[in-house]
Parts: structure tokens; C-alpha cells; sequence
């Protein structure tokens, strides 16, 4: 089975290009940019990976971003996610950006985006995989930074597909940032958010309609009203599931608790993602093995993720033509 996981061709939907900032490249850019990390060794990183809930995560990642500086680093960092897509055939990936990490630090959203999109661009020609750049916003930030954010996106929407929604749920409900996800809809961008992963699935009934999705991230939550989940089912509504990502951060207590598989069957359009590879333990091809190793699945059921992720994607999407 490992070796059919290994070569079906994949579609990554859910990625945060921060989230795949490993030890050894986070020790290389804080000598390179001279920056001390409370770390002795990239080992040490590693051991200190032990997560409790999703704050305790972001809490460490955001200390980790805290290395990268130049379009250089943000180019190093997306490339080295890029080669490792080739090596679990993924074949187009959407990815996750969070600008405010960046611009809060004094880096330049061009200075970001710039070396992100060199590397999806020699990804294209060198290594032949497509993608997509959405841009999220922090919601533990409040809306007036979040508008901010969106008018420095503007001049780069041909760059950008989406926008989307993340960090801290709890506390933070889709309805926060309503406007800001009217104002960035009126200007084309489709949109996403990060919904019923540790917050209730009124959020996700929230994120579908008050902030107008095209798919729900995460979304496992939704199996607390079984009428989300036919409304979900029946209108085909992506959900970006990340099984390693929900298993280090206590979502489910393991991968046989997982409800992914349940969801695939009710008919959901479930797609399996990496969310931040670098601190969840594994890539595309690591989260299709550790759901195939805890539940049975069929050739035919680890292709219609597969199917599914295409179905869900933003390729060749005909908004895009409203993106110039
Ligand atoms: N930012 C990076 N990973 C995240 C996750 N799993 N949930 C919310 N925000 C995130
Ligand atoms: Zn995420």
C-alpha cells in the first residue's frame, strides 16, 4: 500500500509555507541572518515539538518564523517545500501564507511574496507543479490589521487566488472578520478559512455563510449536527483535512479516532493535507500512510482523496480570469 500511496499523484490544499520551516534550515538562516534561537541543535527543536492544544503550537511557530528575513529566505524555505512535493508526487498545491507574521517584524509584504513566488514559478518549469498563494490573515489579530493586510495584498492580486483564515480559533469566530471577507471577495479574491478544528461547527456554518467559502480548513468538527453533515455532503463542500496535524494537536486522541475516513463514506468531499509538515511529523505522502495504517482503506478510497483534492482545487478556476 505504501508504495501506491508513494506514487498517486497528489493535490495539497491546506499548507502553511511557515509551517514548513524544518530545524536544519531554521538553524541556517538564524547564522545567516544573525539571529540567536533558543535552541542548541536542530535535535533539540525537534524534542521541543510537543504540543498540547493548537495554542501551544502557535506559540512555538511564530518563534520560529522569527528567522526568516530576505526574499532569499522565503524563496530557501518554498523550495525546499517544492522538492519534497516532488518526492511524494504532488503535483499542485495551494499554499498558505501569513503576511502578518512577516510585516508585524518589519519585513516588506513584497520582500515575502517576491521570494514565495520565485520558487513557485521555477517549480513550474523545473520540477512541473503547479500552485496557487493564498493569503490568510490572523485572527487573533484584530480587523482593522486585517484590512491593512488585504490593501497591501492588492497590488499583487494577479499573485493570489484566495484569501483565508487562521491561527488561534478559539475566541476568534468567523463573524470578526465578515467585512473584511466582503471587501476581499468584492475585490476577487475567492476565499477559505480555518474552521471546526478546535472551535464548534457553528463556525463552520459561519464560515459558509457569513465570510462565503469555497471550502472549510480543517472542518472535523462538523460531526457534532448531523444536518451540517448532509448539508455538507450534499453540496459538496471541501473540507482540508490534515490527520498528522489533528493527532499532535489532541483534535483526536489517535489516528483510529479519526473521523476522516467516516466522513469520506458519508460522501463528503474530504481531502487529506500536511498543514505544517516541519513541526507535524510528515508530508503528503505521511499523512495518506498514517490514515491507510489506521483504517481500512481500499485503493479506490485513497484515489478519491486524490479526486476529491482536484475537484476542490482552484485550478484553472474561471474567477482567476478576474484577477488582472
Ligand atoms: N496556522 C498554522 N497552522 C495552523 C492550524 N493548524 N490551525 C490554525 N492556524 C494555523
Ligand atoms: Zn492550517
Amino acid at each position: 500500500m505504501k508504495n501506491f500511496i508513494k506514487g498517486l499523484p497528489k493535490v495539497e490544499l491546506h499548507l502553511h509555507i511557515e509551517g514548513t520551516l524544518e530545524p536544519e534550515l531554521m538553524f541556517e538562516l538564524a547564522k545567516r541572518n544573525k539571529i540567536s534561537i533558543p535552541f542548541s541543535s536542530p535535535q533539540a527543536v525537534r524534542e521541543a515539538y510537543q504540543f498540547h492544544n493548537l495554542q501551544s503550537f502557535l506559540d512555538i511557530y511564530y518563534q520560529g518564523a522569527n528567522v526568516l528575513i530576505t526574499e532569499q529566505d522565503f524563496f530557501d524555505l518554498t523550495w525546499a517545500y517544492l522538492l519534497r512535493c516532488k518526492q511524494d508526487n504532488v503535483v499542485h498545491t495551494e499554499i498558505f501564507f501569513d503576511p502578518q507574521t512577516h510585516t508585524d517584524r518589519g519585513i516588506a509584504f513584497k520582500t515575502v511574496i517576491d521570494g514565495i513566488t520565485r520558487a513557485l514559478r521555477q517549480a513550474k518549469e523545473q520540477l512541473d507543479i503547479s500552485s496557487q498563494l493564498i493569503m490568510c490573515f490572523l485572527r487573533h489579530l484584530d480587523e482593522e490589521a486585517a484590512f491593512a493586510t488585504l490593501q497591501q495584498a492588492l497590488p499583487y492580486k494577479d499573485q493570489i487566488i484566495a484569501v483565508g483564515l487562521d491561527s488561534s480559533e478559539q475566541g476568534h469566530p468567523p463573524e470578526k472578520f465578515a467585512r473584511v471577507f466582503e471587501a476581499a471577495r468584492n475585490a476577487g479574491f475567492l476565499t477559505v478559512a480555518h474552521a471546526g478544528e478546535e472551535g464548534p461547527a457553528q463556525n463552520i456554518l459561519d464560515a459558509i455563510y457569513l465570510l462565503g467559502v469555497s471550502r472549510i480548513d480543517h472542518g472535523v468538527r462538523c460531526v457534532e449536527s448531523t444536518e451540517l453533515v448532509q448539508q455538507l455532503a450534499e453540496s459538496r463542500m471541501p473540507l482540508t483535512v490534515c490527520p498528522l496535524s489533528n493527532i499532535k494537536l489532541k483534535v483526536f486522541e489517535d489516528m483510529a479516532q479519526h473521523n476522516i475516513v467516516d466522513l469520506l463514506e458519508t460522501g463528503l468531499c474530504v481531502t487529506i493535507n500536511s498543514d505544517d509538515p516541519a513541526y507535524f511529523g510528515g508530508y503528503m505522502t505521511d499523512n495518506f500512510v498514517a490514515v491507510a495504517d489506521a483504517h481500512p482503506l481500499t485503493r479506490q478510497q485513497l484515489a478519491q482523496f486524490s479526486l476529491n483534492a482536484i475537484e476542490a482545487s482552484f485550478i484553472e478556476h474561471p474567477q482567476k480570469a478576474t484577477l488582472s
